[in-house]
């Protein structure tokens, strides 16, 4: 029974050692801490973000659990076991290798997974926790935890796609930003993002991997786009991503992009009008065979109906033909 449990070191255990040890090497990692530098950050904003470091090494996590050979840094993907194709000679060796050490904490604070990113060029530039019993990618959000009370404070979260997004807005007074680690936004993100707030601006990059992040966003949205919500998308320059720009351009000029987001409503309008000839019948039907599906998934409400007007508008057609068209006055079919 007690080899049992010393067994079973508990996986959040294992994963706040960890991350000290990746905090407590970025002190003496001077090439680390000039890449941070360079990037505009601060000791400060490393240390509200629990920023680490790990040596090229194979096996730099020995220096702090003395079982390495323990079953718990397997399950919390700190450490992976090669075996050849028969199955023996195990080797054991660390997953994160000389990177930047990104924590990633649950609303509790617990720290559940890592992002690591290679100091300057190299494959892949991020490598992230594998999914754990702890750690589901499409459910987490990086920096919520340490952006809750910002959130509260600016009455509404950014919603980026990387680490050094959140880490950057932190550092040039947008503390309330987080980021969906490159996955799509889920429902789930959704959820715990209005949860928090009932304004959320999605902020992604400029480029069109980010364009396409957008959309799958609006997606997301559209089930709980109801009338005491506001959900904009604020479109950066092709070439930018919001740490970029604001190092660039400053905290005054993203003030300004967020001032300028786009509402939803328009974001959808323009995504089902964006290809078509609305000169034409052909045209104008497509962008209501476009917008159906989207107008549909929205629940009844006031600013279900504006959309509805706004798309009558673009297509000649009376709002209530919109409407009998799309069967919006009957619950929808599941
Ligand atoms: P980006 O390619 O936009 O990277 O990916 P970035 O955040 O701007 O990184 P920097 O500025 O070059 O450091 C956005 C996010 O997608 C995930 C990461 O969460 C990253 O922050 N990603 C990207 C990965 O997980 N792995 C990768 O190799 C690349
Ligand atoms: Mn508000
Ligand atoms: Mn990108
Ligand atoms: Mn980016
Ligand atoms: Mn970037």
């Amino acid at each position: 029974r007690a080899a049992l449990q010393a067994q079973s070191m508990a996986l959040s255990d294992a994963m706040r050692i960890a991350c000290d040890f990746y905090r407590q090497n970025l002190r003496s990692a001077p090439q680390a801490i000039t890449y941070l530098q360079g990037r505009g950050l601060t000791g400060e904003i490393a240390a509200k973000f629990g920023l680490g470091y790990v040596a090229d090494n194979w096996d730099s996590l020995r220096a702090v659990f003395p079982d390495y050979e323990a079953m718990a840094l397997v399950e919390c993907g700190l450490v992976i076991d090669r075996t050849d194709e028969e199955g023996n000679n195990r080797k054991r060796y660390d997953r994160f290798r000389d990177r930047i050490m990104f924590p990633i904490r649950n609303a509790k604070g617990q720290v559940i997974g890592f992002g690591g990113r290679v100091l300057g060029q190299g494959e892949p530039k991020y490598l992230n926790s594998p999914e754990t019993p702890l750690f589901q990618k499409g459910n987490e959000l990086y920096g919520l935890f340490e952006a809750r009370q910002a959130i509260r404070e600016a009455g509404y979260v950014l919603v980026t796609e990387g680490y050094m997004d959140v880490v950057a807005l932190a550092q040039l007074g947008f503390p309330q930003a987080v980021a969906t680690l490159g996955t799509a936004c889920t429902a789930t993100h959704v959820h715990k993002l209005l949860r928090q707030t009932d304004h959320v601006i999605f902020s992604f990059d400029g480029d069109n991997a980010g364009r396409r992040a957008a959309r799958r966003a609006l997606d997301a949205c559209l089930p709980h786009a109801t009338d005491n919500k506001i959900i904009k998308f604020l479109f950066l320059p092709k070439e930018h991503d919001p740490d970029s720009y604001v190092r660039e351009f400053g905290h005054e000029a993203f003030e300004q992009q967020v001032r300028d987001a786009m509402p939803l409503s328009q974001f959808l309008l323009n995504e089902v009008s964006g290809e078509s000839d609305l000169s034409t019948h052909e045209g104008r039907a497509r962008v209501q065979f476009d917008a159906k599906p989207l107008i549909q998934a929205m629940p009844p409400s006031s600013l279900r109906l504006q959309i509805v007007r706004g798309l009558a508008q673009l297509t000649q057609s009376a709002p209530t033909e919109i409407e009998s068209l799309f069967e919006l006055s009957k619950p929808v079919a599941r």
